[in-house]
């Protein structure tokens, strides 16, 4: 089956990458994939690989070249890199590609940006698009400055998307996901955070970037989020659907946010990012961070799944994986 479409995919290696192109080669889409040298390629068949990074215009502007559409997501956050690389993989990495597109023949970019550059002001339970926050942290000022020049791309006369997903739960995902499942999974693990979160289902994201790509108003942002769930009803779930029922105790959240300097020190000296990172980032991981995805619905048709249907493929993995 053919489309005729071709899509380029930065970050098609990541995650959420892998996910999306999967399901742009099914639907009968031509994928390029933009891959570092080092990008582990496995098990991802039927891609045309360009391969180069984001600050080699050489490989990118063949890469969007002719492209029907652009789907932007590499990054990378603090997780696995330093506070200066996540600035320029994030920023400088986005202007690059959105001047390959200017340069050449290319089609709607779709942005992957992230909800974190939106928060309540406090009043409101859940936040949206209109709910732009202070960023804390390099992670989020380089995605709100990436989001920046994307709009001013779209009001120039480039066509360009922007979609925030929440905390991306899936197969494959090497950070947040196994983090979730071994609270809820692990007898080890018996303390939860307080606060809470948007948790959405890999699928449904990539539902919400072809979404964006086929329906998305040029400019516009949309938050591609799931169910709001602190984090002990996340966690339980999760126990329940894997029948457990491990004992566990609340982490009171002055001692979370006593531990970001501590973390921050630990970080410095192994030179790994634990989490949480900072006082700030410390204070997020005890507030409930919700958000909702209306604007999506009644625009782009975007839904989402509840937590359980992703979790039978997503513990088949982890297990594999984790044990
Ligand atoms: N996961 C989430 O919960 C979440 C939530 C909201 C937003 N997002 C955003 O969604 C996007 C994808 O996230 P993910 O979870 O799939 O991340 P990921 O698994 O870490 O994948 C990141 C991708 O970016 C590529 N990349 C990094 N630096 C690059 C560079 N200099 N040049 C070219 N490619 C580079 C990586 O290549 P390698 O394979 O070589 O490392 C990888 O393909 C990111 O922009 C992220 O900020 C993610």
């Amino acid at each position: 089956m053919t489309t005729g479409q071709t899509a380029a995919v930065t970050g098609a290696t990541g995650f959420l990458g892998r996910h999306l192109c999967e399901r742009l080669r099914e639907d009968g889409w031509d994928v390029r994939g933009l891959s570092r040298p080092s990008s582990d390629r496995d098990g991802l068949d039927g891609i045309d690989w360009y391969v180069g990074d984001l600050f080699d215009r050489r490989t990118l502007e063949p890469l969007v070249d002719g492209a029907d559409a652009i789907f932007h997501l590499a990054g990378v956050g603090l997780w696995s890199a330093d506070p200066d690389t996540v600035e320029r993989v994030n920023r400088d990495g986005t202007e690059n590609v959105l001047e390959a597109c200017r340069a050449c023949d290319a089609g709607r970019v779709v942005f992957t940006s992230t909800a974190g550059t939106r928060r309540t002001n406090g009043s409101a339970v859940v936040a949206d698009e209109s709910d732009v926050a202070e960023p804390i942290g390099a992670y989020q000022s380089s995605k709100a400055a990436a989001e920046e020049l994307v709009d001013r791309y779209a009001e120039t006369g480039g066509d360009a998307v922007t979609v925030h997903p929440t905390s991306i739960f899936g197969p494959g995902d090497d950070s947040f996901t196994p983090q979730l499942l071994a609270m809820g999974l692990e007898p080890t693990m018996p303390a939860y955070l307080p606060g809470g979160l948007s948790i959405v289902g890999v699928s449904d994201v990539v539902d919400g970037l072809l979404a964006a790509y086929d329906g998305g108003g040029r400019g516009e942002h949309y938050i591609l989020g799931g169910e709001n769930l602190t984090y002990d009803r996340a966690v339980a779930r999760i126990a329940d659907h894997a029948d457990g029922s491990p004992a566990r105790v609340p982490v009171p959240s002055t001692a979370i946010r006593a531990a970001g300097p501590v973390a921050a020190a630990v970080g410095t000296v192994t030179g790994r990012q634990v989490f949480p990172f900072d006082r700030k980032m410390a204070r997020l991981a005890t507030q409930r961070l919700f958000y909702t995805s209306r604007k999506a619905h009644e625009q782009l048709g975007y839904e989402y799944e509840p937590l359980e249907s992703h979790l039978p493929e997503t513990m088949a993995w982890y297990r594999e994986q984790y044990r």
